[in-house]
């Protein structure tokens, strides 16, 4: 091994030594919660997939016509030549989607907040933003030029706190996830909103796990009723929406001023017709029924039931069930152990989550059947007690 390459190997070791060492797992998916590995079938419960809509046959036709249709890439990005017509579809139906004026895509959630939060901040302004926001959010601020401050968790007062000590007519941006993605709950957004507008502040809120999930699938604005009072809303059409892609939804002049500034959203080709034709079909079901969402809740509230009944302690605000058990090593040695039970649920370790807060992260879908829920929520409990 060449000499310069060996820091690299030192840290692969001390990661492994740390219980922190990753690697991605190859599944063949064959449903929206059964995956085949090493020819068995194993139950998914660590997916983002919050409607099962991956494998809902309108939105695999919607796919497969695009394709047909417009061809397999969009050979460009958007300001050059990738503006494919599905495009304005799916930024229209957004905009409509969250009540807001204008929509723009992005190619997924993580280049939307990084490029959202750099291209609307710059050195004279300031970043508030929550302790425990994602990691998309927390690039975006670091490559911003504007002075990043960070809350405690949810803290309202600490909020308040920071603001009223910033210049008034200076640009303060209050950044914070709708629901936690770790921790799956929600943050206080109307609290928010009063306080931004107390403070001369824009908010903006990543709703990548609230799409789908609250406000009857429109998100946290709706959830809060507080259309027209969050300046920006970003999405991301890779979790219940089923595709790829994010979004950022806001004023006219906020969405032609990224189209202009954004560099994640300039510099890099455009999504297929087939990412962009899957989302707007997904898109189109959950506004037209709401027994998608429906169904998500009921699973939620039944396993609210079996938690209760297996003595495991937790409230649940959304489909995102963290198991806090602390240690690295117990994190990874329940999931291998439902692993063997042929169930799929992450451990979750730092950098992902706070040192000694290492978890199993567990999510529920529309289209697991109590059947599924309860052989999870049973086998987990024999583990944990
Ligand atoms: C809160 C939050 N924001 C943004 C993202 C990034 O979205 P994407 O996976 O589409 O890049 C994620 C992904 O896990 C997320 O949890």
């Amino acid at each position: 091994m060449q000499d310069n390459l060996n820091k690299y190997l030192t840290e692969i070791e001390f990661l492994h030594q740390q219980q922190l060492y990753r690697k991605p797992i190859t599944y063949i998916p064959i449903s929206a919660t059964k995956v085949i590995k090493d020819d068995e079938e194993y139950l998914m419960m660590a997916s983002n997939n919050y409607l099962g809509l991956t494998h809902h046959p309108e939105v695999k036709k919607a796919a497969i016509n695009a394709i047909e249709k417009y061809g397999t890439g969009s050979g460009g990005s958007r300001l050059i030549s990738g503006s494919h017509i599905l495009f304005s579809k799916l930024e229209q139906a957004l905009a409509e989607f969250k009540s807001t004026e204008k929509a723009l895509v992005f190619n997924t959630g993580y280049v939307a907040n990084v490029g959202t939060i750099s291209a609307l901040t710059s050195s004279n302004d300031y970043i508030i933003s929550d302790e425990l926001n994602h990691a998309s959010i927390i690039d975006g601020c670091r490559l911003s030029k504007a002075k990043t401050l960070i809350y405690a968790h949810k803290n309202m007062a600490d909020l308040e706190n920071i603001l009223k000590k910033l210049p008034y007519s200076n640009t303060k941006l209050i950044v914070t996830d709708s629901v936690f993605s770790m921790d799956g709950d929600i943050a206080s957004l109307d609290e928010i909103a009063y306080l931004a507008h107390k403070y001369n502040a824009l908010t903006m809120v990543d709703d990548a796990h609230a799409t789908g999930v609250l406000g009857k699938g429109h998100g946290s604005v709706e959830h809060f009723h507080l259309q027209g009072k969050i300046d920006i809303q970003l999405g991301t059409l890779s979790k219940a929406l089923a595709s790829e892609g994010g979004f950022v939804a806001g004023k006219k002049i906020l969405i032609e001023y990224l189209i202009n500034k954004a560099r994640s959203y300039i510099f890099s080709t455009a999504l297929t017709p087939a990412d962009i034709a899957s989302s707007l079909a997904a898109l189109s079901l959950i506004t037209n029924d709401n027994s998608l969402v429906d169904k998500l809740y009921d699973n939620i509230s039944y396993v609210q039931d079996l938690l209760q009944q297996n003595n495991i302690n937790m409230k649940l605000m959304t489909p995102i069930v963290p198991i806090i058990v602390h240690s690295n090593e117990k994190a990874l040695q329940i999931a291998k152990k439902l692993y063997e039970k042929h169930i799929i649920l992450s451990a979750i370790r730092p950098p992902t989550v706070p040192q000694n807060q290492s978890r199993l992260r567990l999510t529920i879908s529309a289209s697991h059947t109590k059947n599924d829920l309860k052989f999870v929520i049973t086998e987990l409990a024999k583990l944990l007690f």
